[in-house]
């Protein structure tokens, strides 16, 4: 036996993690994959790291190769390839050894699969990776779920091939059982409304202001030297500033307007309202994916009812123009982040996982798709103090009463234009409708006691109240 690790999985995220464990770890790396081939692939493609790299022609074979107690990584699609990479392995794993999955799972899943592994003896731990292929090469972020004692077994394999922000490696335990996964998911979760956030502000650009999109890269190349300074304005900047070779138009002019997803965005979504945390910004960003693969549909009702973008939008792109933008998207940005760390925050009471909220957003810092300097402001505020809500956090409350009006001011020139602002617009109203003392659910409470009985307290005197409404 002589490798440290096995890593079953040859996609692009699985041979990369694989190739950053060798590299970056220097640790001995077994490698398996349903087509056997693969395996040998990744190490002939990579004669540099070819000695630390063993490929593997069963699971049999990978279970000989590994040092006991075995540390096996899968890295599979997410759902039931999973289930299966677990069959095949568990059998032939003892007491003691961890096994672990590090795509994208849902939650729920590695509940139930740690519930199901446990009688075995064996460690199963729900880890969720960031950072695309390239951080699962060069340095992800890791969020670790499973056993707290597992952890300590698992930190001197994980850190050194973790990025490091500041030279502190973006890797921690955040809790037990999935943990992990819920992290990762409202990682993407607010991946998803940073994204969509950033692409409403590039469609009043485009659309409100008639910009052509190297333009607006320009705009958000600018944008990422200040304040939203983030991996996804940077790539938004360069993306937009890329020509297609074929055509000579800009790349974005050519490619269809459908996103796809995976799934991770509407779990967090999911489980955000399961847990009465109205994360509006997330909901949006997954709903305007979902509006945007009916492509065909849009069509058509942009024929009936008009298009977007009424003349006259009263967007410019001059200083304070831009500058009213900038200040927007900053503010929705700030309320978006709120919304995914009240969601984590009602989750560790609920599932009593104790999440460390500021090593969170120290761990984003640098290595997953959201990272930015904006995370260590985030963790700042959780290490000064205790945070009811971001939005209340004295750092955060100043940016919010910068940031407020141009926000208003943008969403309502937006409405007024027909652009659609789904993620900015929602991080408004949940702002409103969050700094409302005097809300309006006292009617919906009357009416819910009117025709259900369902009953309602007073402001006047304690206790639970039905009145008896007239009859309709
Ligand atoms: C990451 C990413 C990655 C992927 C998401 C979203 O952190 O590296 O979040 O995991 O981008 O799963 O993918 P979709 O947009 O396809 O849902």
């Amino acid at each position: 036996a002589r490798a440290d690790l096995g890593v079953l999985g040859m996609g692009t995220m699985g041979a990369n993690l694989a190739l950053n464990f060798a590299d970056n770890g220097g640790f001995t790396v077994a490698l398996g994959n349903r087509t056997v081939e693969k395996s040998y692939g990744v190490r002939d493609s990579n004669p540099d790291l070819a000695p630390r790299l063993v490929p593997t022609d069963s699971i049999e074979h990978m279970i000989q190769t590994l040092k006991s107690p075995r540390v096996v990584v899968i890295m599979v699609n997410a759902g039931q390839p999973v289930d299966d990479q677990i069959a095949l392995v568990l059998p032939h794993l003892d007491k003691g050894d961890i096994l672990i999955d590090a795509g994208n799972a849902d939650f729920n899943d590695t509940v139930r699969r740690e519930a199901a592994v446990r009688p075995t003896g064996v460690h199963f731990v729900g880890m969720g990776v960031s950072g695309g292929e390239e951080g699962a090469r060069h340095g992800p972020s890791i969020m670790v779920g499973g056993d707290r004692a597992v952890w300590e077994r698992l930190k001197p394999l994980l850190e050194p091939i973790s990025a490091k922000y500041e030279g502190v490696p973006c890797v921690d335990w955040l809790g037990e059982g999935g943990a992990g996964h819920f992290v990762k998911t409202l990682h993407n979760g607010i991946e998803y409304a940073d994204m969509q956030m950033i692409a409403e502000v590039y469609g009043i650009l485009r659309d409100g202001v008639g910009l052509k999109a190297g333009a607006i890269g320009d705009i958000f190349a600018d944008w990422n030297t200040r304040g939203l300074s983030s991996y996804l304005v940077e790539i938004t900047g360069v993306t937009l500033r890329e020509t297609d070779p074929d055509t000579g138009q800009p790349m974005v002019d050519v490619i269809v307007d459908e996103a796809g997803q995976k799934g991770t965005g509407r779990w967090s979504v999911i489980e955000a309202q399961k847990l009465g945390i109205g994360a509006t910004t997330l909901e949006a960003a997954v709903s305007a994916r979902g509006v945007s693969s009916r492509r065909r549909e849009r069509a058509e009702a942009a024929r009936v009812f008009g298009d977007i973008a009424l003349p006259g939008a009263q967007f410019h792109a001059d200083r304070d123009g831009l500058g009213e933008l900038e200040s927007a998207l900053e503010c929705a940005k700030l309320i978006a982040y709120a919304q995914g760390y009240a969601t984590l925050a009602e989750a560790s009471r609920e599932f009593g996982w104790n999440l460390p909220l500021g090593t969170i957003a120290r761990i984003w810092r640098a290595g997953c798709i959201i990272r930015s300097a904006f995370l260590d402001d985030i963790a700042q505020a959780y290490e000064a103090g205790e945070v009811v809500n971001l939005l209340q956090a004295p750092s955060f409350r100043d940016r919010i009463e910068a940031g407020q009006a141009n926000l208003r001011r943008v969403v309502a020139k937006a409405a007024l234009a027909g652009l659609p602002v789904p993620a900015l617009s929602a991080a408004l109203s949940y702002f409103d409708d969050y700094r409302r003392a005097r809300g309006t659910t006292n009617l919906t409470q009357a009416q819910r006691d009117l025709f259900g009985a369902h009953t309602f307290h007073r402001l006047d005197r304690e206790g639970t109240f039905h009145h008896r409404w007239p009859q309709v």
